[in-house]
């Protein structure tokens, strides 16, 4: 077989500057060793998320030039909604300036305090949105989802078991609704089956909740459900994503990352009364229904990417590269989670460094040493993001301790991905010298984002 190439050509650039070991060791110290407090210039290869970091295509630009900015009822508004539609076949659909925004109208509405929302896992935005309101947000990940080694294909299923238990403790009344995060982004952006769909709505059904699909990368879960499970070879990408949402009663996405635009999101229920809901907080929050925080160019250049990333090459060339990385990872016998998840590379830092207990982040050794060797900005997804406090306000850990290079849709090349590896190789060649951390300053909710590190 031939080396599967970039499906485009690259007709603008951004140049990107690569600074000294001694300048990167300065710029993390000014940052207080958070890589989220850097300036974007001074990292090299950003792989700090996939979202909104994406390239758009020709057709895009030409798309944002068509943008209609009327106030309500533009012709973009229209293209939209006739998209979404058609991939989602959903009744009501309203626009949001991005993903934790259709959460938030989610949560603000639907939850009461003390009610209980499951999940297959929460991202952190959606788990901060529950647990502002009051809710308690719980994951009912797949017993291979939290083996990092295991090479089940979808690795992202709730246990139906889990929630079944989990509907008969806290009863019907305290689960206004489930959802199902597709991919599983938090467990190494690991895809959900399309029989795990039907299971989980099924058991939901016989309890009459509604299932919410948590939509941010349904078109790479569609490419995996194509890949891995029998029955759907050779069927187009629109056509798996439009049976998996037609068991949703509603969704949220973040067209950061499969809608390959920088910027929206949206919101989309089959049910008129929770519409009504919607459509009265979003006014208020985000600005009229048929624009909702996006400006008309932004909801031209959704409607083109919606379809692009469900384009049969384009997720071909996409998963090669995460392919290509995690091969090459475990020929350097670095530990990682098996199989490639959709996005990113997903290093497992916890077996990576055993010599720093949980509590010091070895997540975050991973991640700034990643830095300073090399300017690569990735992400710890570990006891610092994850982990919490208990009742007597004893830290806990996260079970796993995870750091995601995630990549950016259509923005770097092989070269990249060759230096990349190189960068690990070094890392994981001189890991006994990789220090511990503690943490000098932190905020209540999703404090990795702000929080201030000092090594142990
Ligand atoms: N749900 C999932 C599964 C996500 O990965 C994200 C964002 C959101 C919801 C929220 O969307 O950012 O548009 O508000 N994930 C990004 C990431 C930030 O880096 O994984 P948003």
């Amino acid at each position: 077989m031939k080396t599967i190439i970039e499906p485009f050509r690259i007709k603008t650039t951004e140049p990107i500057k690569i600074i000294s070991r001694k300048e990167r060791i300065k710029a993390l110290k000014r940052a207080r060793n958070n890589v989220f407090l850097l300036d974007a210039e001074d990292c090299c290869i950003d792989l700090l998320t996939d979202s909104g970091t994406g390239a758009m295509s020709t057709k895009q630009w030409a798309a944002m030039m068509l943008g209609d900015e009327s106030y309500a009822g533009s012709k973009s508004w229209k293209k939209f909604e006739r998209t979404v539609q058609n991939i989602t076949g959903i009744k009501h659909i309203f626009p949001t300036h991005q993903g934790r925004a259709a959460e938030g109208i989610l949560a603000s509405t639907q939850i009461k305090k003390g009610d209980v929302i499951p999940n297959n896992s929460h991202f952190d935005t959606t788990r901060a949105n529950i647990e502002f309101v009051g809710g308690i947000a719980v994951n009912l990940l797949c017993k291979e989802g939290t083996d990092t080694g295991d090479i089940s294909p979808f690795k992202g299923n709730m246990d139906p078991e889990k929630l079944e238990q989990c509907i008969a403790e806290h009863g019907r009344e305290k689960i206004p609704f489930a959802m199902l995060t597709v991919t599983n982004n938090t467990g190494g952006g690991q895809p959900v089956s399309m029989e795990n769909i039907k299971t989980v709505k099924s058991i939901l059904n016989t309890h009459h909740i509604p299932l919410v699909i948590d939509a941010c990368r349904f078109a790479e879960n569609a490419y995996f459900i194509r890949q891995r499970e029998k029955g759907y070879e050779n069927r187009p990408l629109i056509d798996i994503a439009k049976e998996m949402f037609s068991h949703a009663d509603a969704a949220t996405m973040s067209c950061k990352k499969d809608g390959l635009a920088n910027i929206g999101g949206f919101l989309i229920c089959n049910d008129d009364t929770w519409a009504e809901s919607f459509r009265n907080l979003l006014i208020i929050r985000e600005g009229f229904p048929t624009y909702g925080g996006l400006a008309g160019r932004d909801l031209e250049a959704i409607a083109v990417g919606l379809m692009e990333a469900l384009e049969y090459d384009y997720q071909v060339y996409r998963q090669a590269t995460v392919r290509y990385m995690t091969r090459k990872l475990e020929e350097m016998g670095v530990p990682i989670v098996r199989p490639a998840g959709g996005h990113a590379a997903f290093l497992d830092a916890k077996k990576m460094l055993p010599h720093i207990p949980a509590l010091q982040y070895p997540g975050i050794g991973v991640v700034n040493a990643l830095y300073i060797e090399g300017g690569i900005r990735g992400v710890e997804l570990g006891s610092v993001m994850f982990g919490g406090f208990d009742a007597d306000g004893n830290e806990a850990a996260s079970p796993l301790e995870l750091v995601r290079l995630a990549f950016p849709r259509r923005v770097y090349t092989q070269s990249h991905f060759d230096y990349l590896i190189e960068v690990i190789k070094e890392v994981w060649q001189n890991k006994a010298d990789i220090p511990g951390y503690k943490i000098t300053y932190q905020t209540r909710f999703l404090r990795h984002f702000t929080c201030h590190f000092e090594t142990v």
